[in-house]
């Protein structure tokens, strides 16, 4: 049975696990279970027969611009629609939050494409977006 909701707190450990598995293969950024619990109420999860099956979060940043970020699937479980649905259900909740813009920092922009994103220069981007990838060990 799959089931799409937001995070709750006893699923951290389950999250922090999915996350820092592509973190340690450099396709995403680490992050801590302290940060997981803080931004919790961020998250959203898809769980299959109650194990989670992947995960995504959307963080406010701005009163018209918000980070879609930590878009995770369990691996073996790729290519099903799982990203998409997450993608989905947070777009959804821009709509509902009155956001004008949504932008992801990726390695996967093939992905993003398909869900409706546009590749821009990240030059055009407000600074405050660069926290993350100041923060990213792939950035010389
Ligand atoms: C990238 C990721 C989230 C995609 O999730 P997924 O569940 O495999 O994607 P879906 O099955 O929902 O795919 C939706 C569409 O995107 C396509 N797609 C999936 N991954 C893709 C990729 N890496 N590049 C290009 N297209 C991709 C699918 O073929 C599908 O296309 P279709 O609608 O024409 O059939 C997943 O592979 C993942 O967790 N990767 C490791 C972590 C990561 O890189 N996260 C990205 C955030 S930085």
């Amino acid at each position: 049975m799959l089931t799409i909701r937001k995070a709750i707190l006893p699923q951290v450990e389950e999250m922090y696990e999915l996350v820092n598995y592509y973190a340690e293969k450099g396709l995403m950024l680490p992050r801590s279970r302290s940060a997981l619990c803080e931004n919790i109420r961020d998250f959203v999860v898809i769980e299959i027969d109650g194990q989670i099956a992947g995960i995504g979060a959307l963080h406010v940043l701005w009163n018209d611009l918000a980070e879609l970020r930590t878009l995770a699937v369990r691996s073996g479980m790729e290519r099903q629609g799982i990203g998409r649905r997450i993608v989905e259900f947070i777009l959804k909740e821009t709509k509902e939050l009155g956001l004008q813009k949504v932008f992801t920092l990726t390695y996967q922009p093939g992905f993003f494409e398909k869900m409706g994103f546009k590749v821009i220069d990240k030059e055009t981007m407000p600074h405050k977006v660069w926290t993350d990838c100041i923060n990213c060990p792939q950035v010389s």
